[in-house]
């Protein structure tokens, strides 16, 4: 995500890249020399060279803390990729931490600057959704290279599994355009994929989540399945339907009384659309155009863990906290 990020905001004025920080610091150095800037390994010796006025935090699930909690610090506003962290308790605690800081955060919840969704929530505001119904199929992540994403996507302990990693994208969709939910249960399939390394993950979710507003949702995530796949989310209201498809969200938005769906289509680059309204916030100092902050994705988080940990003790409704 680093590469994505580095290349939507190339062209960007005014944005000089001045340091990259890994744990690997062959990957930061390449980086740093793409970019003429500095190359670390060492947060701490980061924040206390390089002169920053925001960050990039693009790490795996398993790998938060020492950098939200170094950029708070410093007092530098950060940017953090989804899913915020898969341990939830210590996402509370960074939060609790910026609210304390008073600092500005961006959440990396692209599809909430498509004008797709921002075109069904508009709808939806007018009406809305009672029933929705969305999720992530794919094919079984088989990849012989360790050093790809795969090797810790297929864990649990390190990624959360499918539904914390991926459809945390849906589910934060789900509570732009339905608003926080309240409680969830799921189920989990195990045991059809094999013959990956180190997979731990569930095979497939199905997941019901009750929303604060009265509205009810099916979710799932499944990467059992080879043949034919997708990424969705459809809303149902009284008057309106909205149909999100693909990975970059287009809209179909029907309603009661007209034979065609209006049809948004989704941006190319989405990353290049949050990278730039989170610069903005930190040039202007306004916030304004933050479509989601590090406390928003807590709920998130939230309902993602909840949806794994009721699987895991087959089914039982858990409620949510925040
Ligand atoms: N917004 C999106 O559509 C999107 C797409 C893909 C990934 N992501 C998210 O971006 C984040 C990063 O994913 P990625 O695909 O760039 O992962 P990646 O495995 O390709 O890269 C992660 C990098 O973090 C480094 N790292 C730093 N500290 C680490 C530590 N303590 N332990 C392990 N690695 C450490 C690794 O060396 C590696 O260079 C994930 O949260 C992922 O869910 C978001």
């Amino acid at each position: 995500m680093t590469g994505a990020h580095t290349t939507a905001m190339a062209d960007f004025k005014g944005v000089h890249f001045a340091a990259f920080c890994d744990v690997k610091k062959a990957k930061a150095a390449a980086l740093a020399e793409k970019f003429g800037a500095a190359a670390y390994s060492d947060l701490a010796k980061m924040f206390a060279q390089a002169d920053l006025d925001a960050v990039w935090i693009n790490l795996p699930p398993f790998a938060h803390g020492e950098a939200e909690m170094a950029a708070v610090a410093a007092k530098v506003p950060f940017f953090i990729e989804k899913p915020i962290n898969k341990d939830l308790k210590q996402a509370t605690q960074i939060a609790a931490a910026v609210h304390k800081a008073g600092l500005m955060t961006c959440v990396g919840y692209m599809n909430r600057y498509q004008k797709s969704v921002l075109a069904a929530r508009t709808a939806l505001q007018a009406d809305p959704g009672i029933y929705a119904n969305g999720g992530w199929i794919g094919g079984p992540p088989y990849n012989p290279d360790p050093n790809s994403i795969t090797g810790w996507w297929v864990q649990k302990d390190k990624s959360g599994g499918q539904f914390v990693e991926q459809v945390t994208h849906t589910i934060d969709l789900a509570r732009f355009l339905l608003g926080d939910a309240e409680a969830v249960s799921a189920f989990a399939a195990r045991g059809f994929v094999r013959g990956i390394p180190k997979y731990s993950i569930d095979d497939a979710l199905a997941v019901s989540v009750k929303f604060k507003s009265g509205a009810v949702a099916n979710f799932c995530a499944s990467c059992s399945s080879g043949a034919r796949g997708g990424v969705f989310l459809d809303i149902y209201a009284l008057q309106t339907a909205v149909k999100l498809s693909g990975w970059g969200h287009d809209a179909e938005i029907y309603r009661v009384g007209k034979k065609t769906p209006k049809k948004v289509a989704s941006l190319p680059n989405a990353f290049a659309v949050e990278d730039a309204a989170f610069l903005t916030a930190v040039r202007t100092g306004n916030p304004a155009g933050i479509q989601t902050n590090y406390a928003d994705a807590v709920k998130t988080c939230e309902l993602t863990l909840a949806a794994t940990l009721s699987a895991e003790s087959g089914g039982k409704t858990i409620r949510l906290k925040y």
